[in-house]
């Protein structure tokens, strides 16, 4: 069509993931759901959950290989090992709040345990970057929270 392409990137962050000890659902699951949206996922990978892989992981994307935005599943937890939050922190220009309030907002519908999630988005440079709970369930529905949003977020930012 005449719409402008958007790219997007989907990192899955998971030890057991990375090592193959378990099979990810999740990020197939959120390529997907972007692909329904009509952007075009143009890579994908698995990290463990250390602060410098995942930070290293995104700017490459946004920096060296033009993403306009970045998914990722994973990590936002309490577990000592869930470090995606501070990753993504350690990069950001600026955190949109309102991104992260409606995730967990809507997915508090779903289960209360959407307040445990650190979930957040944040800006840098033109790319929006979106972190997510690790679960098929989690990922997809902080997706649909905020979908309905992203296209124009996208706009403003470019
Ligand atoms: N959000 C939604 N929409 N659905 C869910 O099932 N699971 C919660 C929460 N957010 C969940 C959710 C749970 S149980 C946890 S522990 C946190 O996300 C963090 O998940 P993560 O550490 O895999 O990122």
């Amino acid at each position: 069509g005449d719409l402008p392409e958007i790219t997007v990137a989907v990192l899955t962050v998971s030890d057991k993931g990375n090592q193959g000890e378990r099979e990810d659902r999740s990020g197939p699951a959120l390529c997907r759901a972007v692909e329904e949206l009509g952007y075009t996922v143009q890579d994908r990978a698995i990290v463990p959950d250390e602060k410098d892989v995942i930070a290293d992981r995104i700017v490459k994307w946004v920096d060296e290989e033009d993403v306009h935005m970045v998914l990722i599943t994973g990590g936002t937890g309490l577990s000592s090992r869930d470090v995606t939050p501070e990753a993504v922190m350690s990069i950001a220009d600026r955190e949109v709040p309102g991104l992260g309030e409606r995730m967990r907002s809507y997915s508090l519908n779903f289960t209360d345990r959407a307040v445990l999630s650190r979930g957040l988005a944040v800006t840098r440079g033109g790319s929006l970057i979106l972190a997510m709970p690790g679960s098929v369930r989690g990922a997809i529905q902080c997706f649909q929270a905020v979908e309905s949003v992203i296209g124009h977020g996208l706009e403003t930012l470019r």
